[in-house]
Order: structure tokens, then C-alpha cells, then sequence
């Protein structure tokens, strides 16, 4: 028997139970992982809730990515095999939470020698949400200006740390000086205060001279509406969540005057019906990782057991970059 974090009810991280279920054999075109960390995202909450826009049927794991060694494969899986680590995209249906999982194969992604599990766990879904959105919808050139907004978070730091390492100019905001302190040490060039300072007096005088051409928003509310402002011609805002709670609102005229473009950046969905595209990414990402351009910034780990402490953590703010959980 295995254990799994599982969802039985909908609520607050509290409902969550250690279940101790039968591992699964692979299937055709599946692999059977065993699991040395798991991530921590902000869906997972929203998915404890029933508010994710996926709703996989109970009992579920929250959990939407871990990393850990292949233990077996079906006969017709080609370039994996047992022994191999591996990264892998769980969510929002397999045990993403669990000390084994078995998923299609198509569902991993290869672990660069050096990178441990706790760094790997949390890797793809930062960093694949950050490439998709400024490269692949954002169309992020070198020398433009791109607002960070949530920068002290999982996909906002992996987002500071891929707009610098492809030649931008970083403008952070995130809700406290310490936050921000550890969003420098990435790369930002510029910071924002959002609990103390007026994001939208703040972005329009850093972005006076530059403009900004692009904004990766993970947070909403007050910070979208500073971005709407202060957007260059030909701008792209890219709308990645709303921790802030708050789904402001954007007139069309006032977009039509900026000439600006609001972009919707599905990561997860987009991941699944773009395999190719997705591990193309994925060798891009990796390739900076060797470069040493990006660092995974793992701010907390738990052991698997405490997943509802974790959670808890993560929707009070405590922690800075990702929040691991080690099996
Ligand atoms: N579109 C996609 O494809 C995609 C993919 C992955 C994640 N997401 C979304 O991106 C967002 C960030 O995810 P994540 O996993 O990086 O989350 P995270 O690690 O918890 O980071 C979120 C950050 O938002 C800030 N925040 C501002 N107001 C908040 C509030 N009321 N409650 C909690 N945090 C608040 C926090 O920073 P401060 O304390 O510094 O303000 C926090 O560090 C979420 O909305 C998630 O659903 C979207």
C-alpha cells in the first residue's frame, strides 16, 4: 500500500486525509513513479475548494506536479525506462500528493542530472507557466520592460528570473520589503511595494521613459488596473491568475485607446493539447537551467504527511518562491 493526500469533500486544506491505497501497474503507455517530492501550487487550494476550473471526481489529489524515479514501465513506452528520474505534470487527474504514481508516459519530463527532487517537483509548472506565457503569448523580445505582478510567488519568481535570463527589464511587485529583497537577489531590476506603495503612481513613473510593453499578472484586482494604465502601444498584459481575489475589470474602449492586448494564459490546459510544443519548452527551460539562468528558490519544505500545513502556509502568504513537500 501507498500513500495519497486525497480530497474527499470540498473546503478549506483541512478536509484533506492520508489514504492508503493499492498501487497501480502500469497500463499501455504508462509508467509507475516512485515519488521523492511534490509541489505546492496555488490551484491546489482553489482545487480543496472546488473552485479550480477543473473538477476531477472525489476522491481526488490536489496536487498538480512531483518528481521521482520510474520503478516500471509498459512494453510499449519508448524513451523512458525503469531507473529513470523523471518531472511530472499529475493535475488535475493523478495522485500529485502521493508517495507513488502511475500516469502516461507522455506526462513526464526528463530530470537533468544534478537536479534534485525537491528542485524538480516544482519546476515545470513555474517555469513552463512563465515560458508559455511570456514567449508564447506574450512574445517577449530582449530589451522590452515586463511587469511582474505577485513576483515573490512560485510562477511570479520562475517569471522574473526567465524575463531576465531572455534580456528584459524586470519591474517586480510583490507585498512586502523582505519578499521583495529575495525578488532582487533574482534579478528584478526595479521593485514594487504593493501593501505600502501605490502600484499604479509607482509603475507609471518607472515605466515613463521605457513604457511597459509587457505585464505577467498573477495577482489582479489593483495590479491589473496599474498595468491597464500604463501599458505601451502594442502592450501585452497577461492575465495568469488572481490571488488578490479580485477579477477587475478592463472597459474595451480604454483598451481599444492603449492599443494594448489582454492575453489569457492557460497553461495547464494548453500543456495537455500541445505535447510537443510543451517538451519543446521544456528543453529550452532546461537548457537555461545548465546555464545556470534559472535557480528554483524553494522557500519551505514539508514532509508529505504535514500537505495540509503546506497549503495553509501558502494561502497565508508566509512563504517566498515554492513550497515542497518530500516523501
Ligand atoms: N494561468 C496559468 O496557466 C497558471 C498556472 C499556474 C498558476 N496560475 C495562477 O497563478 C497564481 C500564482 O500561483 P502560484 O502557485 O505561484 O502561487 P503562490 O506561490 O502562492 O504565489 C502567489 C503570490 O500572490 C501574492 N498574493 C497577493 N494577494 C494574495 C492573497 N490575497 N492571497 C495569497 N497570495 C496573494 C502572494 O505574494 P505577496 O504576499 O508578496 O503579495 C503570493 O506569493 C495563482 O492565481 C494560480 O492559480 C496560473
Amino acid at each position: 500500500m501507498v500513500k495519497v493526500v486525497r480530497c474527499h469533500e470540498y473546503g478549506t486544506p483541512d478536509v484533506l486525509r492520508i489514504d492508503e491505497v493499492a498501487p497501480r501497474d502500469p497500463g499501455p503507455g504508462e509508467i509507475r513513479v516512485r515519488l521523492g517530492a511534490c509541489a505546492v501550487n496555488y490551484p491546489d487550494i482553489l482545487s480543496c475548494a472546488g473552485k479550480y476550473q477543473d473538477k476531477p471526481e472525489f476522491p481526488f489529489s490536489p496536487g498538480m506536479e512531483a518528481a521521482g524515479e520510474i520503478i516500471d514501465c509498459a512494453g510499449d513506452v519508448s524513451g523512458y525506462q525503469t531507473g529513470d528520474r523523471v518531472m511530472l505534470w499529475c493535475g488535475p487527474k493523478y495522485d500529485g500528493y502521493a508517495e507513488e504514481v502511475t500516469l502516461p508516459a507522455d506526462r513526464a519530463f526528463a530530470v537533468p542530472a544534478g537536479m534534485s527532487d525537491v528542485e524538480a517537483a516544482g519546476f515545470m509548472l513555474v517555469y513552463g507557466t512563465a515560458w508559455h506565457g511570456l514567449v508564447d503569448c506574450g512574445h517577449l523580445q530582449a530589451g522590452e520592460t515586463v511587469a511582474v505582478h505577485g513576483a515573490s510567488g512560485g510562477v511570479g519568481m520562475a517569471a522574473v528570473q526567465l524575463a531576465k535570463a531572455l534580456g528584459a527589464t524586470v519591474i517586480a511587485s510583490a507585498g512586502s520589503d523582505e519578499k521583495l529583497a529575495i525578488v532582487a537577489a533574482q534579478g528584478a531590476d526595479h521593485l514594487i511595494n504593493y501593501t505600502t506603495e501605490d502600484i499604479k503612481v509607482r509603475l507609471k513613473a518607472l515605466t515613463a521613459e521605457s513604457g511597459l510593453n509587457v505585464a505577467f499578472d498573477t495577482v489582479g484586482g489593483d495590479a491589473f488596473r496599474a498595468s491597464l494604465s500604463a501599458i505601451s502601444p502594442e502592450g501585452r498584459i497577461l492575465i495568469v491568475g488572481f490571488t488578490s481575489g479580485d477579477h477587475a475589470q478592463a472597459p474595451i474602449n480604454i483598451i481599444l485607446v492603449k492599443g494594448a492586448s489582454l492575453i489569457a494564459v492557460r497553461f495547464g490546459w494548453w500543456s495537455l493539447a500541445y505535447p510537443e510544443r510543451t517538451q519543446q519548452n521544456h528543453r529550452e527551460l532546461l537548457a537555461l537551467y545548465a546555464a545556470g539562468k534559472l535557480k528554483p528558490y524553494v522557500g519551505r519544505t514539508y514532509p508529505l504527511d504535514q500537505a495540509v500545513e503546506a497549503l495553509k502556509a501558502l494561502q497565508n502568504r508566509e512563504v517566498t518562491g515554492k513550497i515542497i513537500l518530500t516523501v
